[in-house]
Parts: C-alpha cells; structure tokens; sequence
C-alpha cells in the first residue's frame, strides 16, 4: 500500500488545442493539507474536478487510496468537494442541507440527527439549524458548505477557492478555522486558492502551478526560501530578479556578471558561462554607505517607506532598475539621495538556471565577459 492516498502520475488534459494540465504528477499524503497554488486560468480547477472524477484526463492515471477513480462512480468515493460557490438548497433549512449527504445514504434518522448537531457544532452554528441559506452571511454559508461536506466523512476534501467570495477579515478567520478542523477530523485536504498568502498560512505543502505545470512541491518555507523556479521566486512573496551570466566558480560560489556589475550567489550544478537567474528577498539585501570589500552593486537611495515595524526601501542601479530591501524601523541609515553599495551574505540568494534565456535575449550580440 503506497503512503499517498491521492496519486496523479503523468496526467495531461487537452480542451480542443487547449492544453490545460500538462504531465503533471502529484502525490498527496494521508491527513495532509495540500495546496494547489497558481494565478487564474492555470489548470487548478480543471485538476481538482479530475481528482473528483467529475472529469476524464486525457492521459495518464489518477489513483485515490490505490484504485483508479473511474473504478467507482463519483458518489461511491470517499471524495467530497466543496466549492467557491456554495451551491446551498435555497429551499432548505440549515439542517436539512447538512442532513443531505445522509439521506442520499438512507442513514437511521437519530443517527442524521446526532451527526448533524455534531458539525454545527463543529462549525460553530449551533442553534441555526432552523434559518434558510438567505438568512445567513458569506461566512455562515461557507461554513454550512463545509459541514455539509463533512459530515459525509470524507478520506479526502477538495476545496476550489472555497474563501473566494468572503471579505479579508472573514477570510482570516475562515483560514484559521478550516485548518483547524483538518487537523482535528485528519482528513486529507486538497485546497485550491491563487492567494499565496492563504497558501503560506495554511498550508503543509505547497504544489505552485503556473500554466498547467507543477514548478515545485514543498513545504511552505522551502517555497519561500528555495524556490525552484523563477515564476515560483516572483509569485511567492516579494523579491529582487538579476539576470546575468556566471563568470567564474569557486566552489559552490559563482560570481555573476549582471547588468550592474558582478555579484555572487551559491548553487550546485551550474557551469561557467551559463545563463543564470538571481532571486534575492528583500529582507536579505543590504546596503552600505561604504564599500565594505565583497561584491556590490552602486545604486542611489530613492526613497524609503514606512509600513509599521519595517522601513521599506527603493534603490536605483545605473541601468534604472530599482531593488527594494527592508530594515528594521528605528535603525540608522543612509539618506534618500546617498550612494550606496547594495549587496547580500551569498547563501541568502537563490541562483536559478535561466532556461528561458532572458538574459541572451536581452544582451543577443553584446560581449559580457
Ligand atoms: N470544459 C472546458 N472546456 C474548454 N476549456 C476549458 C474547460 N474548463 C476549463 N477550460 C480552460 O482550461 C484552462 C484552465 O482552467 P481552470 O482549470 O478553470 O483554471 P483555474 O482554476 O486555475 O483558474 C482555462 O484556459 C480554461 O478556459
Ligand atoms: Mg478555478
């Protein structure tokens, strides 16, 4: 028996000419939360509704719990989705739409009973088993969308932006409350959202998807900090990009020519003279007033922002690209206006093969080393 109780091996989708999910292998672990994280229109939705056998791959297999999805009929899984929409009876009160899963089953009424007033209390709406779906808010009906789901014990939840249409603070909440109660019914969730910071808070791994593909599977802070793409560096937090060229190797330490000069980072597996890709957080740029010896790039101070406990920081290089660093409020540094030396400790920035070639595109006929 496998330890992935969701398996996705070289599974493709095509619409016409439109292809949606290209070779995309996934496995998911019991009790896990999941993420599918990506911008709109990059196949998220398309690969839950597979999961759920509400559609066909075109090729390649899909697995839950070792059988084959089409083995079984989509209500005989022990798959249940809830969706952004909530996709309530209108017509039915709170409790009868919860119960609904259970009659389908032809479940003994004490026990509907039992188990209904178990999830509203496990969502906290005890007491509105009576009220219709207009009488609630987002929050609410979400939440009786969840239970309703729930109460069918699924071995795995598939949520598509199920947050979506709630306002931020409601969201928050939301996020708090649905990982909790994945973690006390350890139920294998697989959520679906564009909103990387959801994806950070509650998530225990991160699949980032860009069109159509996984770029990386990881735990949230190996996303932020190793990303293994350069769509994954940019669409996860803030960073600073530098293309360039690796000039030399020391070690794991290249040094890499950049439009603004040469500066280092450390990788593995790269070879002199490759096209390169520099990510660099922002809270691991620093700048001096003075050269302090290692590698670093001149720039102008352009202006700082205050935002609470960090100042935020622009600085200009000579070709007019702007890097943004971060200080603590409160520390001493350079006016707007001043030169400065902007550099970073080299295992702080994440060294990228440029597979696109941006920078041979960008520098065609002009001799960099
Ligand atoms: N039933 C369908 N027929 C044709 N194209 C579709 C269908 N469903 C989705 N698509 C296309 O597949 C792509 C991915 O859609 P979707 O999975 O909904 O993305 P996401 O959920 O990440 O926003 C889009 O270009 C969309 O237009
Ligand atoms: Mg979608």
């Amino acid at each position: 028996m496998s330890e992935y109780i969701v398996e996705l091996d070289h599974v493709n989708k095509i619409y016409g000419t439109n292809h949606v999910v290209k070779d995309m292998n996934l496995h998911v672990k019991a009790g896990e939360f999941l993420t599918l994280l990506g911008s709109s229109g990059c196949g998220k939705t398309t690969t839950l509704r597979m999961i759920a056998g509400f559609e066909i791959p075109s090729s390649g297999s899909i697995r839950v719990e070792g059988e084959s999805i089409e083995a079984r009929q989509p209500f005989e899984r022990d798959v249940n989705t809830v969706f952004q929409t909530y996709a309530l009876f209108p017509h039915k009160t709170i409790f009868d739409n919860i119960a609904y899963g259970l009659r389908m089953k032809k479940v003994p009424k004490p026990e509907i009973r039992e188990r209904v007033e178990e999830m509203l209390s496990m969502v906290q709406l005890e007491g509105f088993e009576d009220r219709y779906p207009a009488q609630l808010s987002g929050g609410q009906k979400q939440r009786v969308a969840i239970a309703r789901a729930l109460i069918n014990r699924p071995k795995v939840l598939l949520l598509d932006e199920p947050l979506g249409a709630l306002d931020l603070k409601l969201r928050k909440q939301m996020q708090l409350e649905l990982k909790r109660l994945q973690k006390k019914l350890n139920i294998t969730f697989i959520y679906v959202t564009h909103d990387q910071e959801e994806a950070l808070t509650m998530s225990d791994r991160i699949a980032v998807m860009h069109d159509g593909i996984i770029d990386q599977v990881a735990v949230p802070s190996e996303i932020y900090e190793h990303p293994a793409t350069k769509f994954v560096a940019t669409f996860i937090g803030e960073t600073n990009i530098f293309e360039g060229c690796i000039v030399e190797i020391a070690g794991r330490t290249c040094e890499v020519a950049v439009e603004n000069g040469f500066v280092q980072a450390n990788g593995d597996g790269f070879s002199n003279g490759e096209f390169v890709t520099i990510s660099v957080r922002p809270e691991k740029i620093r700048f001096y007033k003075d050269d302090i010896g290692s590698f670093g790039l001149q720039g102008i101070v352009k202006d700082y922002i205050y935002v609470g406990s960090v100042l935020k920081c622009n600085i200009v290089l000579p070709n007019g690209n702007e890097v943004r660093a971060e200080r603590l409020s409160g520390e001493e540094v350079p006016k707007v206006g001043e030169v400065v030396y902007v550099t970073w400790d080299v295992g702080d920035a994440v060294l990228l093969h440029n597979s696109d070639n941006t920078i041979y595109n960008a520098l065609n006929n002009m001799p960099i080393v």
